[in-house]
């Protein structure tokens, strides 16, 4: 074996942002597919009563069945696949022994190692009917990713990004969470650079071609504060209003973006039922 033939090609977090060749789109876009593909598998399992352990069985079993890995699992002492964020939890839910409930509106996030290349993702489901508060809040955090999406291409900022989740969720009367970020991935799975979903246009560091990272927003409907529980893991907002993300992986191409996580079967916005 020649040096850097290595079975797992592994990198490092060096505080610089990579910049990916053309065929590591392909690695990418695989992963992005596959943990897209899972959260699909999901949606007709999200049932009132559902326990959210079940739901990260399915996940696990599904992501190995696909030959991929579960990238949470074991990471930095993580024990699940998937992490199940409902109601007034911002994120890193732990699934465990308790149910979903009729009313609740819940994130899943999966990330997936499919040939080394991470796809990290997630999306809201509703449980059952939901109130239109909720249902609101839903559609200002998907609203507010697309216009993240929107504006990366070559030469924009991450500023600019920020700036325009920022200024979509805060004009609805909606605050951004700042406690947690986007962030670079591709053989690595947090890599440079943070992505701030907040900023101002113009600002932090420029995009570049082969750039991969995600957004990933988290909007509250209250206050934008956060704690993170005594589990060491399960962030909510402080004033124990409601929270919403979504997450897509995306590259930079030479024109705009590419996602990776983009759903086969149309399922990124699964439809939320109303009371
Ligand atoms: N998937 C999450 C992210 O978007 C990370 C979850 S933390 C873990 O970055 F411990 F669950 F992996
Ligand atoms: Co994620
Ligand atoms: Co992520």
């Amino acid at each position: 074996m020649a040096p850097g033939d290595d079975i797992l090609e592994t990198e490092v977090r060096d505080g610089t942002i990579k910049i990916h060749k053309p065929e590591d789109f392909e690695g990418m876009r695989k992963a992005g597919r596959l943990a897209a593909e899972c959260l699909d598998m999901l949606v007709p399992h999200v049932q009132p009563g559902v326990s959210s352990e079940h739901l990260d069985t399915l996940a696990r079993e599904f992501i190995l069945d696909h030959g991929a890995l579960p990238a949470c699992l074991f990471y930095k002492g993580y024990s699940h696949t998937v992490c199940i964020s409902r109601n007034h939890v911002v994120c890193h839910g732990i699934p465990g022994d308790w149910a979903l409930r009729e009313g609740d509106i819940a994130n899943i996030d999966v990330t997936v190692i499919v040939d080394g290349w991470h796809g990290d993702h997630s999306r809201m489901y509703g449980v059952g009917k939901v109130p239109p508060r909720a249902r609101r809040l839903v559609e200002v955090t998907y609203e507010a990713l697309a216009r993240g999406l929107a504006v990366i291409k070559p030469g924009a900022t991450l500023g600019d990004v920020g700036h325009a989740i920022q200024a979509y969720a805060e004009a609805q009367r909606c605050s951004m969470v700042q406690d947690f970020c986007g962030h670079g991935l591709g053989r690595v799975f947090h890599d440079e650079p943070n992505v701030l979903h907040v900023g101002r246009p113009g600002t932090g560091p420029e995009l570049k071609p082969g750039m991969f990272f995600t957004v990933e927003p988290m909007v509250n409907l209250g206050k934008p504060h956060v704690k993170v529980l005594a589990d060491g893991w399960t962030a909510v907002t402080r004033d124990k209003s409601l929270s919403a993300q979504c997450e897509h992986s995306v590259g930079v191409t030479e024109t705009g973006v590419e996602i990776f996580t983009a759903s086969p079967a149309g399922l990124f916005q699964p439809a939320i039922q109303g009371e």
